[in-house]
């Protein structure tokens, strides 16, 4: 077999030129262009939460490549972390409590809804960034009964948390460390690895979409070597739990044919490295501050150099570079070596046309809990209507009310919208939320 079992099996198949008599009903003729090879499990294709043939073998590929016993998802990072929460709460179905901190991608909160477990927040001192530290970790552990720490690492920012440590004290503590590590594929590859797996975690998604070149949609599950928790005999059933039965070849294809990638990828990712660290530095020297250590990732604190994230990124936007992400603060940028050199100095000339000004110094308002009505289960399970946002002081938020990017919730559903949070939906620019209907 070669290393890329699931492209040659469905190139053979569309060259074969056989009657389609089964889904999807394109048959394979294009009308976007890639229909050919969008198949579905026909024999001899394997079936992705059932997989014995070229999945199998294709992921088992990846595995060799991330060190890991390693799943496909086909549908991002969001299916992964629901299967990792799935197998994490079944350890301990009645009043299963995870530690979390509280930068997590909406999906976590949508994942506590459906499992019915309970989310307990470390205390937060920022909104897309936050600090975790190995001995916030063991006091919480130490209080109480948790079936799961879980982490976000690397963050929208770029920021990624000691994780060796903190997963040193969840082993001490027997508890599984998590970590939605969606930004973070590619950290496999550098030298040395910054990966969560190699850092001690014990399951991690990877959305490989995101920052390794893969079809939107393409992910990994991974599960330590060890295994502690036994997770990886269980990782198909806990991804079926959530996936669609019609899981995407092109986005299956899409992770088949980058383990023929990966294999050169920690050379190409050395030599861009220094690119982008050429970019950081000359930015730097010109006054921008930059936030964050992860590699990949250009972060701009732009209100230390007088501006809104947001007109910043306009700004580049308006010159044809396009960022990932910005608000009131920061400006994110995602690279990749699939970026050219053309698109490197662009994003110089680009801030080159700004000169410094005097910082802005409205800081965002401050994190904290609400007071907890309702949980979130209740919530997000609720009857709900949208307001404005100057019409939700006291109502109980229903729904994250916030999109994508970056999805981290301002508020958590069920707690109370008082007049801190309203602040800082506002600083974030959300203007309607999703409250319970009944005013509690
Ligand atoms: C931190 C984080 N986790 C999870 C996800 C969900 O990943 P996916 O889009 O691969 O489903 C995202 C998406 O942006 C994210 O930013």
């Amino acid at each position: 077999m070669t290393d890329t079992p699931i492209c040659d099996f469905v190139r053979a198949y569309a060259a074969s030129g056989a009657a389609r008599l089964h889904m999807p009903g394109h048959k394979g003729v294009p009308l976007l262009g890639p229909e050919p090879f969008d198949i579905t499990e026909i024999d001899g294709a394997d079936a992705l939460y059932e997989a014995h043939g070229i999945i199998r073998a294709s992921e088992r590929i990846a595995g060799t490549h991330f060190g890991a016993h390693t799943f496909f998802s086909a549908e991002g990072s969001s299916l992964c972390i629901r299967a990792m929460l799935a197998m994490a709460v079944s350890r301990a179905p009645a009043g299963a409590r995870v530690l979390a901190a509280r930068n997590v991608h909406k999906t976590f909160l949508y994942a506590a809804a459906l499992l019915g477990f309970e989310p307990v927040f470390l205390p937060a001192d920022g909104y897309l960034s936050v600090s975790v530290s190995p001995a916030a970790v063991e006091k919480m552990l130490r209080q109480g009964d948790f079936c799961a720490v879980y982490l976000t690492a690397p963050d929208y920012l770029g920021q990624i948390p000691d994780l060796a440590p903190i997963a040193a004290v969840c082993r001490r503590y027997g508890v599984p460390l998590l970590v939605d590590n969606a930004h973070g594929a590619y950290l496999k590859f550098l030298s040395p690895s910054l990966h969560p797996i190699d850092l001690g975690a014990d399951i991690c998604c990877d959305s490989a979409h995101k920052t390794l070149p893969a079809l939107t949609g393409a992910a990994y599950l991974h599960v330590a070597k060890d295994d502690r928790y036994g997770f990886a005999e269980n990782a198909k059933d806990a991804l079926a739990l959530f996936g669609s039965t019609s899981p995407s070849y092109l986005i299956l294809q899409s992770l088949d044919r980058l383990n023929a990638v990966l294999k050169t990828y920690p050379e190409q990712l050395a030599a861009f490295l220094p690119k982008v660290e050429a970019l950081k530095s000359t930015l730097a020297a010109a006054g921008w501050t930059l936030f964050g250590r992860e590699p990949l990732k250009l972060t701009v604190d732009a209100n230390a150099s007088g501006y809104p994230g947001t007109a910043l990124a306009k700004h580049l936007a308006d010159g044809g570079v396009m960022p990932e992400y910005s608000d009131q603060k920061y400006l994110v940028c995602m690279l990749s070596p699939q970026n050219s050199d053309r698109d490197l100095c662009r994003i110089t000339d680009r801030f080159g046309e700004l000169p410094q000004k005097p910082p802005i110094r409205t800081a965002p308002p401050p994190f904290l809990a609400g007071e907890r009505v309702l949980s979130v289960r209740e919530a997000l399970l609720s009857k709900k209507t949208r307001l404005p946002l100057s019409d939700c002081r006291s109502r109980v938020l229903a729904e994250p009310s916030v999109g994508c990017p970056p999805a981290v919730p301002i508020l958590i559903p069920g707690e109370r919208i008082d007049d801190e949070a309203i602040a800082r939906f506002r600083f974030y620019g959300v203007g309607t939320l999703s409250v319970t209907e009944n005013a509690e």
